[in-house]
Order: C-alpha cells, then sequence, then structure tokens
C-alpha cells in the first residue's frame, strides 16, 4: 500500500524533472513501503541518481513512500555530488545525516567507458590513463562515500548501504578474462565493502554494507556490449528486484556480494 506521498530533496536535474510518473509496479512489490526492511520514515539517499539504474531506484524509492526524504544527488544535481571530490561528498553526507537518520544509501554510480576509454580486450590495451579513472570512480569514490556516510548511519535500528558492482569484478567466477579496468575496480570495490561492513558491525550491528550486482540492465553503460541473447533488464525492473533484494537481507549478510535476487556471488 502506498503511503502519503513524501518530500522529495534535490533530485532536480536540468534536462529532468523529479519525480517521474508513479510507479505502480515498483510500488506494489516493495515492502520499503513500511514492512519489516526499514524502520518507516528516515532518510534514504542515492548516488548516482541521474544514471540510468539510480534513476530509477530513486523512482522506486520515492513512490514506496517509506522514506521522509530522498535525496537524489549526483554530478548535476544541487548540491552537486562528484565522486572525484571528497569535500562534495563529505558534504553530501552532513546534509543527509542533518535531514534525519539515513536508513538506505545506496551507491548506482560506475564508469566501463567514455569517449576517451573502452573495456580492454587484451593485456595489450591496458592504459594507466584509464586505469586511473576506472578506479577513481568504481572504487575509491565508493570507498569515500563509505567513508563519510557509514559513521552517519544511526547506531539503532536497521539501516542499508549498498553499492551497485558487477559480477564481472568477481575474481572466483572470471573464465572469460578480458575487461581489466572495469574488473578489477570492481574487485577492489568487492574488498573495500567486505573491510567497511567489519568495521561498522563493531559498532551498528543492525546496519547493513553490501554490494549488489544488478544483473545486466539496459543503460548507457551496458548498451555498446549488449549481445543478443543475453537476458536484458529494463532499468524499473531492475530497481524493484534491488530494492527488494536489500529489504530481504539480515544483518548477519552484511558484506556479501549479492545479485539482485539475493543469491550470494562468489568473491
Ligand atoms: N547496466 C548494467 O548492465 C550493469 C551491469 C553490472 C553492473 N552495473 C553497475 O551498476 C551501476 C550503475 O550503472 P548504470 O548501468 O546505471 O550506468 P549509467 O547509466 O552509465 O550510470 C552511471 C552513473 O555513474 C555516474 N558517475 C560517473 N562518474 C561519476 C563521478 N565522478 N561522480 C559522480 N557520479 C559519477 C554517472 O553520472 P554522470 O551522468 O554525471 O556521468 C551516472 O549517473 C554501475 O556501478 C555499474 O557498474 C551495471
Amino acid at each position: 500500500m502506498l503511503a502519503a506521498r513524501r518530500e522529495v530533496t534535490h533530485v532536480e536535474t536540468p534536462g529532468r524533472v523529479w519525480p517521474g510518473p508513479p510507479l505502480a509496479r515498483a510500488a506494489g512489490n516493495l515492502a520499503v513501503t513500511g514492512g519489516a526492511g526499514f524502520p518507516r520514515g528516515g532518510v534514504a539517499m542515492v548516488v548516482g541518481a541521474d544514471g540510468g539504474i539510480g534513476s530509477a531506484l530513486t523512482r522506486a524509492i520515492q513512490a514506496s513512500g517509506g522514506f521522509d526524504r530522498v535525496l537524489g544527488l549526483s554530478r548535476r544535481s544541487q548540491p552537486s555530488l562528484d565522486l572525484e571530490d571528497e569535500r562534495s561528498i563529505e558534504a553530501a553526507a552532513r546534509l543527509a545525516a542533518s535531514l534525519g537518520d539515513i536508513r538506505l544509501c545506496i551507491v548506482a554510480t560506475g564508469v566501463l567507458h567514455s569517449e576517451a576509454m573502452r573495456p580492454e580486450k587484451a593485456l595489450r590495451e591496458i592504459d594507466p590513463a584509464a586505469l586511473a579513472k576506472s578506479f577513481a570512480v568504481n572504487a575509491t569514490g565508493p570507498a569515500l562515500v563509505m567513508k563519510h556516510v557509514l559513521p552517519m548511519l544511526p547506531r539503532e535500528g536497521r539501516s542499508v548501504f549498498a553499492v551497485l558492482s558487477a559480477k564481472v569484478g568477481s575474481i572466483g567466477d572470471n573464465r572469460l578474462g578480458g575487461w581489466y579496468a572495469y574488473r578489477a575496480s570492481k574487485a577492489a570495490l568487492n574488498q573495500f565493502v567486505r573491510t567497511a561492513a567489519i568495521e561498522l558491525a563493531r559498532r551498528k550491528p543492525e546496519a547493513l554494507c553490501v554490494a549488489i550486482h544488478p544483473g545486466t540492465v539496459d543503460t548507457g553503460l551496458s548498451s555498446p556490449f549488449a549481445r543478443s541473447g543475453l537476458a536484458i533488464a529494463g532499468p524499473d525492473t531492475a530497481a524493484t528486484a534491488i530494492l527488494a533484494c536489500l529489504e530481504g537481507l539480515s544483518p548477519g549478510e552484511s558484506g556479501g556480494f549479492f545479485d539482485r535476487s539475493g543469491e550470494r556471488l562468489p568473491w
């Protein structure tokens, strides 16, 4: 059941008006509407709120009505958050905490390709600048979000910090090779999640810090590499599943790496 519309903060980005149309399908499946997963109220924040999956997550969280404030952050939001600018991350974390208890934070940013870089097919294509960019956006930036947001999570009650990782970051599951920068930076991200979760559990035993593989999702990040025959989900479908997955995880599962259906993935 949908609760009354809650306030959405700082989610306007040029060219896009938030909120979008209500997501009846998403909201109907979400226990963030007040089920056991989260205490009602508090703040939800999405980092990368203008990305393909991040925007769908922001809409679905907002449509759920389960939080008092929904903070959508990106390089174009006001205030802006740039993963390569620690001060902007720190300011965003402080802003979120000033609005209420942070009950949910999802980092939905990432880079696989750009005009200046494309995934490597072979060792000879490894480029230090592309490696540095991949690590800055996929690993260091999310680690800095952990650094500033995890201490702000409420001391009591459930809260969830999740980063979107990628199954190709799994070392145990790597059978195809290639994509060195993306794979290695996501593997580093997974290690940050695991390590931060151990530290978090000492102070906030009800809080979770997890890595989620969203599956192959139709976004700008994946579109150049979509192969026919591959099951590709729409961003709204993926967002619904990710939120249901997060709700279903218990504190004992903090520090894990899961796909969007909640299946544990190998490191
Ligand atoms: N799509 C898939 O099939 C798939 C599969 C596995 C994992 N994932 C993971 O899912 C996550 C979301 O991907 P997506 O498919 O939604 O990609 P996307 O549509 O390209 O979104 C990526 C987001 O990252 C943001 N970003 C990049 N650099 C940033 C920086 N320095 N500071 C702040 N934000 C920055 C982008 O913001 P700007 O608009 O400012 O560039 C954009 O909002 C990523 O971690 C990706 O690795 C996706």
